[in-house]
């Protein structure tokens, strides 16, 4: 593979106005989070702070070093049983503040957060993260505005975890700040591309410098990174979309094999930072349907697809028991991305479901699979949990505002055939994956775990 490197600011001809448009819109977006940041260091915004030197320390260390030069010790009015009293009715009853609101969210109760549950809250101002136009390379599968949609709503959400604090209000200039002296990688299908484009473009859209950026982005590619050389930080992306290996033989047939793993994935053990998914390429059936068979010991074996997919977790579960140093390199496991497909269809649709009844679209079973593998691993793996609060935004999806299986727009035709065109799988950006990789900077400063499975 000959990649070459282009920096991330060099842009075709077409894209020069943009490109305009872009730099303006960042000092815009500067000047917010940089006052955002002073007006979340005046109501005593405070850095987690671990009881016990452990290696997640790390993370938590560089969050503090990019607050220290502004935070003043915080007053430690951290538990007070008072303050979280009725603490989800006043949430309730306020209306949406312009700017993170001291008194709002700052006397949460750590012990009592949970990530992944919570709702979704409209919040017009500090989202999104950047702008579509602030994101050179923002591809067009998932560029949604770009392709004419028309609404963007969408765009400003926010996940307010249950009990967590003001602490999941990071920005572009926390996460730059996490990311530095670290490789970020993902692993897995085109969602986890979704989430590395969302992470790349949050990032590149913070750095000062821009020209001091670096992105390889190939479509078709396996491998992409994006490169902020002044922090030195990359986020990569390498596809796997099953995570063991699929083998195409000299005769065509496709092998899907079990017990073996691509030799790239060699290439992210020393990373300190690692994001593993799988799941739809497992669900496809018919033409859809990547492999032809499946192989164990070299040898073709029969079973059902649930069983398959259990052994090949098993596999990576495996490896990454044996390669993975936990004292180095976090892990992480994206849980299911929700398609929304039949009753819950993302045609249209302009806003989250707000009550609690959606029809999962997904196989459950595949779901408890992946829980119970990472519970049996040796390493402490942190579950993104990210299946509920995603199945909520079915206005999350690009819908007819995408691209062909070719690459190409689609035709105004082709968006009066929803029934066949419409992506309701994949997530705009800027969209849903923010929130996801918002969660996974937040999680870098708690300790890891393993998933704890009810029951
Ligand atoms: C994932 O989150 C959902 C929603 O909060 C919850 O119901 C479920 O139990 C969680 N799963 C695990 C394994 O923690
Ligand atoms: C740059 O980051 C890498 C991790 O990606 C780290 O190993 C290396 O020490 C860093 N370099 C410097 C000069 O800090
Ligand atoms: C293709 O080759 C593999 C061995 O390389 C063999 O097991 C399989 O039967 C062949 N399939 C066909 C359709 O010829
Ligand atoms: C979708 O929205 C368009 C534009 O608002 C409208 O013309 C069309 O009837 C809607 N289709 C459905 C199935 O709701």
């Amino acid at each position: 593979m000959d990649h070459s490197t282009k920096p991330a600011a060099a842009l075709p001809a077409s894209s020069t106005r943009r490109w305009v448009l872009a730099t303006s819109l960042c000092s815009l977006a500067c000047l917010f989070l940089l006052s955002a940041g002073l007006m979340l260091v005046a109501a005593g915004y405070r850095p987690f702070q671990p009881g016990t030197a452990a290696p997640w320390d790390r993370f938590s260390r560089v969050q503090s070093a990019s607050h220290a030069a502004a935070v003043a010790p915080a007053p430690d009015s951290s538990s007070s049983d008072a303050l979280d009293l009725g603490h989800e009715d006043e949430e309730d009853a306020e209306p949406p503040a312009p700017a993170p609101a001291a008194a709002e969210e700052a006397g949460d109760d750590d012990s009592e957060c949970d990530l992944f549950d919570g709702k979704w809250v409209e919040e017009p101002v500090g989202y999104p993260l950047y702008g579509a136009a602030e994101c050179p390379f923002l591809s067009d599968q998932v560029a949604c505005r770009r392709n004419g949609r028309p609404d963007s709503g969408y765009e400003r959400w926010r996940w307010r975890p249950r009990g967590c604090g003001g602490r999941t209000r990071l920005g572009g200039a926390e996460a730059l700040e996490l990311c530095r002296d670290k490789r970020l990688v993902f692993v897995g299908d085109s969602l986890n591309r979704n989430m590395w484009e969302s992470l790349a473009c949050i990032l590149y859209a913070a750095v000062p410098d821009r020209s001091r950026t670096r992105i390889v982005d190939d479509a078709g590619s396996e491998y992409r990174i994006f490169r902020a050389m002044d922090y030195n930080c990359s986020a990569e992306f390498f596809w796997s979309p099953f995570l063991v290996k699929l083998e195409t033989k000299i005769n065509q047939t496709r092998a899907l094999k079990l017990d073996q793993l691509p030799v790239m994935l060699q290439r992210t053990v020393r990373a300190d930072v690692l994001v593993f998914n799988t799941g739809h390429w497992w669900t496809h059936t018919s033409k859809l349907r990547a492999w032809d068979h499946f192989e164990r010991d070299g040898k073709m074996v029969e079973m059902a697809g649930e069983e398959a997919f259990n052994r090949a977790l098993r596999t990576w579960a495996r490896w990454v028991d044996r390669n993975i140093d936990p004292s180095r390199t976090r892990v992480f496991f994206r849980s299911v991305s929700p398609e929304h497909k039949s009753v819950n269809w993302c045609y249209n649709q302009t806003s989250p479901i707000s009550t609690g009844t959606v029809a999962p679209g997904f196989p459950k079973s595949l779901v408890t699979i992946v829980e119970r593998n990472i519970k049996n691993m040796r390493t402490p793996v942190t579950y993104l949990n990210i299946t509920h609060l995603s199945e909520l935004r079915i206005d999350a999806h690009p819908s007819v505002y995408t691209i062909t299986r070719e690459g190409k727009l689609l035709s105004t035709e082709q968006q009066q055939q929803p029934l066949t065109y419409a992506d309701c799988s994949h997530w705009c950006l800027p969209g849903l994956p923010d929130t996801w990789n918002m969660l996974l900077l937040d999680s870098l400063m708690r300790p890891p775990s393993n998933v704890h499975l009810p029951g």
